[in-house]
């Protein structure tokens, strides 16, 4: 693992395993659409109208948002695998399917309404950490979305039996020390004994 990004385990096989396990299947999509009724909670009067996701693998989250929100929707994702299925089961057209890092966004600053990542910045090693943030600070012209493992304190977990793949920290704090001038629109937990997909800690920030 030392001589690898995890970046390039989600490039390679790994990653295509991934899609094999998590497939885009109705319930899936139903269970996102509620998680993103709560995200979308605060701001229902001003719901983005263009959104990207770092991160989106097969896009059950980009599913989920096509039958809530009028929004341009695009995603990055640097599994190729992924990014076919995303073309050929028609979430997305091929121009708005992106190849690339969440380190290093292809996008212009302010591009989007709404920048997101679920599951995404967990995967991110702490020292690529602070430029993937900046990243999705930079292209968002209004809102930030994040979903992911919460520690309070930064720690390091073996991910599927693996070491150096997947790092929980307080991600909203780590936003608002780079970025103080955001403001906190809403924020929560999702709990898997409720139905929620994971148990994973959200945030959800204005520009
Ligand atoms: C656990 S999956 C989550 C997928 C999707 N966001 C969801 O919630 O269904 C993690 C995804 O992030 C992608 N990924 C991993 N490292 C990344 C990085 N540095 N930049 C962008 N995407 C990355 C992987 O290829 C994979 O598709």
């Amino acid at each position: 693992m030392a001589d690898h990004r995890p970046v390039d385990f989600w490039r390679g096989d790994f990653g295509s395993e991934y899609i094999g396990r998590n497939r885009a299947d109705a319930s899936a999509v139903r269970q996102r659409a509620r998680s993103w009724s709560t995200y979308f909670q605060g701001i229902m009067h001003d719901l983005p109208r263009s959104i990207v996701e770092v991160g989106c693998s097969v896009g059950i989250n980009l599913r989920a948002l096509t039958g809530l929100v009028d929004a341009e929707l695009h995603g990055l994702e640097p599994n190729a695998a992924a990014r076919r299925v995303l073309v050929e089961d028609g979430v997305l057209p091929a121009s708005h399917v992106h190849e690339g890092e969440a380190n290093s966004l292809p996008f212009k600053d302010g591009q989007f309404e709404l920048s997101f990542t679920t599951g995404v910045l967990i995967h991110v090693p702490p020292s690529e950490l602070p430029a993937a943030v900046d990243e999705l600070y930079r292209v968002s012209s209004k809102y930030i979305l994040m979903s992911e493992y919460f520690s309070h304190e930064p720690e390091e977990k073996t991910y599927r039996g693996q070491s150096g793949l997947l790092f929980k920290r307080d991600f909203g704090g780590f936003m608002l020390d780079r970025h103080p001038e955001l403001t906190i629109v809403d924020y929560g937990f999702q709990w898997m004994r409720a139905g929620a997909v994971d148990n994973g800690h959200w945030w959800l920030f204005r520009k």
